[in-house]
């Protein structure tokens, strides 16, 4: 077999938010694929980074009161953690905010440059004076000056759909400070794009580089209009690279975010004794970018352009995923669905989220869901049922006779495994997990029932049985073997594990074709357990009250981007009567302590006046003393509906205002105000 050189990435996920489930469907996708190759001997390396710069970083580290080198020091910590928890296994885990970045953001700013496609213009727009920063479009809200829906981004109308550019906005208002912005007019710097539309044109249809669904969006939206020039500088204050031959501007953090990949091979290239041109300017290296579909214009026409003007290799494959959603929702904190990688890793094994995403990925760009009764259903019946299964019944009994030492008559199971196993690496090789889990999963349908007829527990008992026993925990243990070798890429642990039981390390696909025979069994280890559904929902209704209780951000940079494109929809328009609704009442916090089972919420008892009580929990514990609470006049939504919590019944909420943990803010009311009043 021919070894391939392969370079494979992630996108490179902000440094303004933790890691979630959704961001998860890709890194887990992209390990799979990654360990796959490895696994088939190929040479591939695995890179990615945090993506560090722009606005949303420069607002929150404000917010927070730190520079922001410590916050994306903080944050990139994090990431790795998280993605350490999910066996997310990379080569060089870098940042773009690195010097290598920055030179090599020079490198192509000057092949643009040579190239003729920069050009300058002048840009009207709308800066905040309160927050002295020019506004990043989806940082102002205003009036659509199309159909007159108030409160809408600043790019396009969640209402008509009209896009427009936000000094269009009837009524514009700074998200960050509420000030109405002023227009004032910059030099920006922009990518013609259009010079290159023959280029991208003829990549998109004949590169076999995307999808075919990725390829006829591109064409049928963008290509077949002259493409756009892309404003790739801004103006300070920015958090990014200032730009060398444009003092006071800085890279959009949309073009060194990219380049970010080349950073990272950089420095692993640095690390390893490598030179780079040979992992991004050689034709003898596949480069492999794993997305998510909100990103694809990024990285199939800016993208492409800038490493064909640059003199790099252009990507081998754009694999683009769809996005998450839970239990047929989309995921938003408002529907308490976000998951963080750090609560799902708090309740579960990260192996169950590993095999559930292989099952649900196909090569399409689809959408998956995680409905939490499919997600047990096939981790308890698959993995454990079928995959375990064949170990946990039959290793207690090896660990006594050891594997017979010539391979069994087994009526051609562990022939028929091994002969699927090229189909099964079509199916990896493809990115249609799906499919792969699926064949293995046959695979285990036609191994069980041999170890149910052959009943080993009942031979253990028949001291004449043992070499008959022998046999039957050789054949259930290498036919365990071949599953968990074909399951390597998605679950490493039990790979290794299986390793260990038999002697025999996990190192290789082909691993599968040769039975191992005469070793010892190390004595049975627990492997996998069964999920249970209630943990899942318990995970769900930590996550809604995490969600819900901490307050809104002002800047929504938690889990949003510094990309219009991409703006989440807003929050429905209401009407006076609408708001009318939310009860809102002067409370006195009477008594406030520890949850001990929560590490983000206090438990508040409020009073109302009289008698009155009130129970709520609130996310304030990263910001608030529980003792120094009691006494306050706070404000309360009277009127929501209770919510049955793991910790108790929640019957309300308490207003606050800032980004969350250590930032929040109660809103009070001047002593005077009596509890129970009302707020208008
Ligand atoms: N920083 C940019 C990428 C720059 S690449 C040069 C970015 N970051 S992100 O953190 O918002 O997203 C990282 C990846 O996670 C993206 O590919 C995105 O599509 C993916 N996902 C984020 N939320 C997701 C879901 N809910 N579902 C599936 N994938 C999602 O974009
Ligand atoms: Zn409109």
């Amino acid at each position: 077999m021919n070894t391939r050189r392969i370079l494979v990435t992630s996108a490179l996920p902000y440094a303004n938010g933790p890691i979630h489930i959704g961001h998860l469907v890709e890194y887990i996708q992209t390990d799979i694929w990654v360990r796959f190759q490895k696994l088939r001997g190929h040479q591939c390396i695995y890179v990615c980074a945090d993506d560090t710069h722009g606005t949303a970083i420069m607002i929150r580290a404000r917010q927070e009161g730190r520079c922001e080198s410590d916050l994306i020091a903080a944050m990139q910590a994090a990431h790795e953690r998280d993605f350490a928890g999910f066996e997310i296994e990379f080569d060089h885990y870098g940042s773009t905010n690195s010097d290598e970045n920055r030179e090599l953001c020079q490198v192509f700013w000057q092949a643009l440059r040579s190239a003729d496609l920069i050009a300058q213009r002048s840009v009207d727009q709308l800066y905040d004076p309160m927050a002295e920063t020019f506004l990043a479009d989806r940082f102002v809200r205003g009036t659509c000056p199309k159909c007159g829906a108030a409160n809408q981004p600043g790019d396009n109308c969640s209402k008509c759909g009209a896009t427009y550019s936000p000094t269009d906005l009837v009524d514009p208002k700074s998200t960050l400070s509420g000030a109405t912005p002023e227009l004032r007019s910059a030099e920006h710097l922009f990518v013609r794009l259009e010079k290159l539309h023959d280029f991208l044109r003829q990549w998109v249809e004949e590169s076999d580089a995307l999808q075919p669904e990725t390829a006829n969006y591109l064409l049928g939206h963008f290509l077949k209009d002259p493409l756009r020039d892309w404003d790739v500088s801004r103006p300070q204050p920015y958090f990014g690279f200032e730009i060398p031959d444009a003092p006071g501007n800085y890279w959009y953090v949309w073009f060194d975010a990219p380049i970010g990949y080349v950073a990272s091979t950089q420095q692993w290239c640095n690390r390893n004794g490598q030179d780079l041109a040979d992992w991004w300017k050689s034709d003898a290296t596949e480069i492999h970018h794993f997305i998510g579909k909100d990103i694809t214009y990024f990285h199939t026409l800016f993208w492409p352009g800038m490493l064909k003007t640059a003199g790099f290799r252009l990507p081998t494959q754009v694999h683009i995923h769809g996005f998450l959603t839970v239990d047929g929702e989309k995921m938003a904190k408002s529907v308490g669905t976000l998951v963080t990688a750090e609560t799902f890793l708090r309740h579960h094994d990260p192996a169950y989220l590993r095999y559930f995403y292989a099952t649900k990925l196909t090569s399409r760009v689809e959408d998956i869901d995680l409905g939490l009764e499919e997600f047990a259903d096939k981790v308890n019946s698959d993995l454990v049922g079928k995959v375990v299964n064949l170990a946990s019944r039959t290793a207690k009994f090896a660990a006594r006779t050891g594997l017979a030492t010539e391979y069994p008559d087994d009526g051609g199971l562990f022939q028929q495994a091994a002969d699927a196993g090229e189909e099964i690496a079509a199916a990896y090789e493809a990115c249609d997990y799906a499919r792969a889990m699926r064949k293995i999963m046959e695979l285990a349908d036609r191994a069980n029932p041999y170890v149910e007829h052959a009943k080993p527990w009942l031979l253990n008992k028949d001291p004449a049985a043992s070499q008959q026993l022998q046999d039957v925990c050789t054949v259930a243990l290498n036919l365990f073997r071949q599953l968990a070798i074909y399951l390597a890429p998605v679950l490493p642990r039990l790979a290794q594990q299986c390793g260990d039981l038999l002697g025999s390390p996990i190192r290789a696909w082909d691993q599968s074709r040769i039975p191992v025979l005469g070793t010892a069994v190390a004595p049975f280890q627990h492997m996998l357990k069964r999920v249970k559904l209630e943990d899942l929902q318990k995970m769900i209704e930590e996550t809604k009250a995490e969600n819900a209780a901490s307050p809104p951000s002002t800047t929504a940079a938690w889990e949003d981007s510094d990309e219009p494109l991409r703006a989440e929809p807003l929050a429905e328009e209401i009407t006076i009567d609408d708001f009318a609704k939310v009860d809102l009442r002067v409370a006195r916090v009477v008594a406030a302590e520890h949850v001990p089972e929560a590490n983000k919420l206090l438990k508040l008892t409020l009073s109302l006046g009289g008698e009155e009580r009130r129970q709520v929990f609130a996310g304030i514990k990263a910001a608030y003393e529980p003792e120094k609470l009691v006494g306050r006049l706070v404000v309360m939504v009277a009127n929501l509906k209770p919510r049955q919590m793991r910790f108790g019944l929640s019957e309300g909420m308490v207003t606050a205002a800032g980004p969350g943990k250590t930032e929040v803010f109660l809103l009070g009311v001047d002593e005077g105000a009596k509890p129970g009043q009302r707020v208008h």
